[in-house]
């Protein structure tokens, strides 16, 4: 199986493309990394999704090299730590982020956590931040992570450049449409994190169910939800087993009943495994 006949890629709003499907190495223990995106590589994925706070940005860069797959065949994405909101910062947050992946470019660049609590409420000067990213052409695409509807109101406000993506949590406890909708009316693609809610929504019976029906497991049929809703997604897994079963989701279809069953799943707000970003104000030591 090859990540071209399978993954498909949609195209962002600034003509970029980026597979639907990635590796999510989030909790991965750096000196584990660069075997788990070898091993992710060698299975097919061309998408890996990683972040400064995640401590392991050195290994994703090594794992590609270790797997022989042309950088330029590979979706990289890292973040912004929160502590590095101020656009000096930012920029030598960026320049680090650069040197521990190895590469002179990232696909993608975000905006971690929004922080409304900190920097005086000010994302607007870190996002115009990285719209210079873009136009020097170290980032070729730009975006934001955990941005309510408000945020990203205020970024059309008073900025030029439209995110790419708004990476959120989304899953079937926490659907968070009304986010998700803001993004489809305003050509913001949503790449949804903890797609499977860190394994929680696998031993929901409506899981069970449809997967023992199609002949799938409860993995598959999730993440098989998010494509047909057109997110993006990335699980993390260090399994090889469940890393392979996570990637073998394009040959099957959920009928529409399906969608709605998994869909109706929704908690609202108790459906969080995350922070909420209204309040997150968390900086790393
Ligand atoms: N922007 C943000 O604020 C943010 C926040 C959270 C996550 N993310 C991104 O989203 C990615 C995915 O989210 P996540 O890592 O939180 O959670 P996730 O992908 O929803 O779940 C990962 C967990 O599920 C297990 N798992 C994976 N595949 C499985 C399968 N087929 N069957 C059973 N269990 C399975 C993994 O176990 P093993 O590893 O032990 O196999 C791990 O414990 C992250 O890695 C990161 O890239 C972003």
């Amino acid at each position: 199986m090859t990540a071209d006949s399978q993954v498909p890629s949609l195209t962002l709003n600034d003509g970029n493309r980026i597979p639907q499907l990635g590796f999510g190495v989030f909790q991965i223990p750096p000196d584990e990394t660069a075997a788990a995106v070898r091993t992710a590589l060698e299975i097919g994925y061309r998408h890996i999704d990683t972040a400064e706070m995640y401590q392991n940005e050195a290994g994703v860069g090594q794992g590609i090299r270790d797997s022989g797959v042309d950088r330029g065949e590979v979706y990289v994405t890292s973040k912004l730590n929160n502590g590095f909101h101020k656009p000096d910062d930012a920029r030598r947050a960026f320049d680090k982020t650069l040197e521990a992946l190895g590469f002179d470019y990232v696909d993608l660049f975000l905006i971690h956590w929004p922080l409304p609590t900190l920097y005086d409420g000010d994302f607007v000067s870190t996002w115009k931040t990285l719209e210079e990213f873009k136009s020097d052409g170290r980032a070729r695409s730009i975006g934001v992570s955990n941005f309510q509807i408000h945020h990203l109101e205020e970024l059309a406000r008073d900025t030029e450049t439209v995110p790419a993506v708004n990476q959120i949590e989304v899953h079937p406890y926490f659907t968070n449409d009304a986010v998700r909708a803001y993004g489809i009316d305003h050509t913001i693609l949503t790449e949804a994190w903890s797609p499977i809610a860190q394994g929680a929504v696998l031993t929901d019976p409506v899981v069970g169910q449809i997967a023992q029906k199609i002949g799938k497991s409860p993995a598959q049929v999730v993440l098989r939800w998010h494509i047909e809703r057109g997110d993006i997604v990335f699980p993390k897994s260090v399994t090889t087993e469940r890393i392979k079963e996570n990637f073998e989701i394009f040959d099957f279809e959920l009928g529409d009943d399906e969608i709605d069953a998994l869909t109706e799943l929704d908690k609202g707000e108790a459906g969080r495994t995350g922070p909420n970003p209204d309040t997150f104000d968390y900086i790393p030591k």
